[in-house]
């Protein structure tokens, strides 16, 4: 096949996925999708998992990012992750768009965009796109739900302390207003053993528990929690379950149905690669109705998801990059995807627990996490860790000092090189020498 042919049978097979109002003017079906495939026929047959150690083909979408030539190298994707430059320039462009004239330009052209985006979206959730409402983060998404279920004074609500902060302070809030019981449990991470984490939550439950409140995939340590372990326990007993996604969305290869919880809210800033500042929640079809919209709609018991979506003026932009970002990780596939950010957790995880002094906070095993893990030196704290990581190497972590974790956590993302890990490992192996007069602590910084 030429590379035209190969270009135009590569856009059709998208276009069935991007299906959107602006996906004849992709950036990435521009760029990208002639090399791509090139390269998807020249190794045709191989495993994802294979696909994981091939420097070759990840090269190739390195140079998506501008985020792998960065002067500070990112290893804190689980805060944001970068955008790759085809969604950045596809924001650009809709923001130059809407600034010719706004309120024509969003709300009569760039709106025809946001059908076609939830539907890209349902297809990679494997849901209903009558499921899915776009928002701004995953804050908002959990949020709705949070506040927009109806509970009664004395209900209960399990959820962990490891849960993200936001929708514990949310919960927190609806415990002192309204005199709900909020109940946490705390977790030892890591953890390889699901019955364990399973029986915790079935241990808190009692008549009044109404919902189960958990995050899939754990930001703090990256711990995988067995989610649909939990949903199944929980139906049993008639409880509703909340599953914060905002880590697993667009890392993990997984449909959100298939977790059998009832709502799930993610960031699209995380691993999806999405605009900064963008979010979705899904919300099983026959509880839309009973949820109260977080942001007041003329109809707050409608049945239509897009009553969540009462948001004021926000950045149609973003929204609309969504959907250069879904190409984007489609063109990789999810499940390959999955694999690379595992394999480059493991890569320098595996060398760095060798170095003596130095402690993994999280299973290596495939089962119990993928992007994330937790590092921790014994002769210095996270704070102290992170600071000579950034002041000495350029190296961008996340210092975690909360209840039982102490560390600094490492997440990785496809544009990461091995260069990269290796230059990280080589950091930890200074740092950890008990003596080394380099520490930043040592010269009173
Ligand atoms: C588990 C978890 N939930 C929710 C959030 C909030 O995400 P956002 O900032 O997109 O609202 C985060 C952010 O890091 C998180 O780690």
């Amino acid at each position: 096949m030429n590379r035209s042919n190969s270009r135009r049978s590569f856009i059709k097979r998208g276009t069935a996925l991007m299906g959107g109002a602006f996906s004849a003017y992709s950036l990435f079906n521009q760029l990208y999708a002639a090399d791509w495939e090139a390269k998807n026929l020249q190794y045709a047959g191989i495993s994802d998992l294979e696909m994981a150690e091939n420097e070759d083909y990840w090269s190739m979408i390195q140079q998506g990012y501008t985020a792998s030539s960065s002067p500070v190298m990112n290893l804190n994707n689980g805060g944001v992750s970068p955008s790759p430059l085809v969604v950045q320039q596809a924001v650009e462009r809709y923001n130059q768009l809407s600034n010719q004239a706004p309120s024509y330009y969003m709300w009569r052209i760039l709106d025809q965009g946001r059908e076609p985006v939830r539907e890209k979206l349902a297809l990679l959730a494997g849901c209903d796109p009558e499921e899915v409402a776009i928002n701004r983060n995953a804050t908002e998404a959990l949020n709705t739900v949070i506040y927009g279920l109806d509970l009664q004074k004395g209900d209960e609500v399990i959820g962990s302390k490891q849960d993200y902060p936001n929708m514990m302070q949310a919960w927190h809030q609806r415990a002192q207003r309204e005199g709900i019981v909020y109940k946490q449990l705390l977790f030892d991470f890591p953890i390889e053993d699901d019955d364990t984490i399973v029986a915790a939550y079935r241990e808190a439950i009692s008549p009044k528990t109404k919902i189960i409140h958990v995050t899939h995939v754990i930001n703090w340590v990256g711990q995988i929690m067995p989610v649909k372990k939990i949903c199944r326990m929980a139906h049993e007993h008639g409880i509703e379950v909340i599953v914060d996604g905002a880590h697993s969305f667009g890392l993990l290869d997984f449909k959100i149905p298939d977790l059998e919880g009832d709502y799930f809210g993610t960031s699209l800033h995380k691993y999806l690669s999405a605009p900064i500042g963008t979010g979705m929640l899904w919300v099983k079809k026959e509880k839309i109705g009973k949820i109260w919209p977080l942001l007041c709609n003329g109809d707050p018991k409608s049945t239509d998801i897009r009553k969540f979506e009462t948001l004021g003026t926000r950045s149609f932009p973003l929204e609309q990059g969504i959907g250069e970002a879904l190409n984007f990780h489609n063109g990789i596939g999810a499940k390959r995807k999955e694999e690379r950010i595992r394999f480059l957790k493991n890569y320098w995880a595996e060398k760095a627990v060798k170095i003596p002094g130095v402690r993994i906070h999280t299973s290596l095993k495939p089962e119990y996490s993928c992007a994330i893990a937790g590092v921790s030196l014994e002769n210095m704290t996270p704070q102290r860790l992170e600071q000579n990581l950034l002041a000495r190497f350029k190296i961008h972590t996340s210092p975690i000092s909360y209840e039982n974790i102490h560390c600094v956590r490492v997440s990785p993302h496809v544009y990461t090189r091995l260069a990269d890990l290796d230059k990280l490992v080589g950091a930890l192996t200074i740092l950890a020498e008990k003596h080394d007069p380099r520490d930043l602590e040592k010269q009173g910084v």
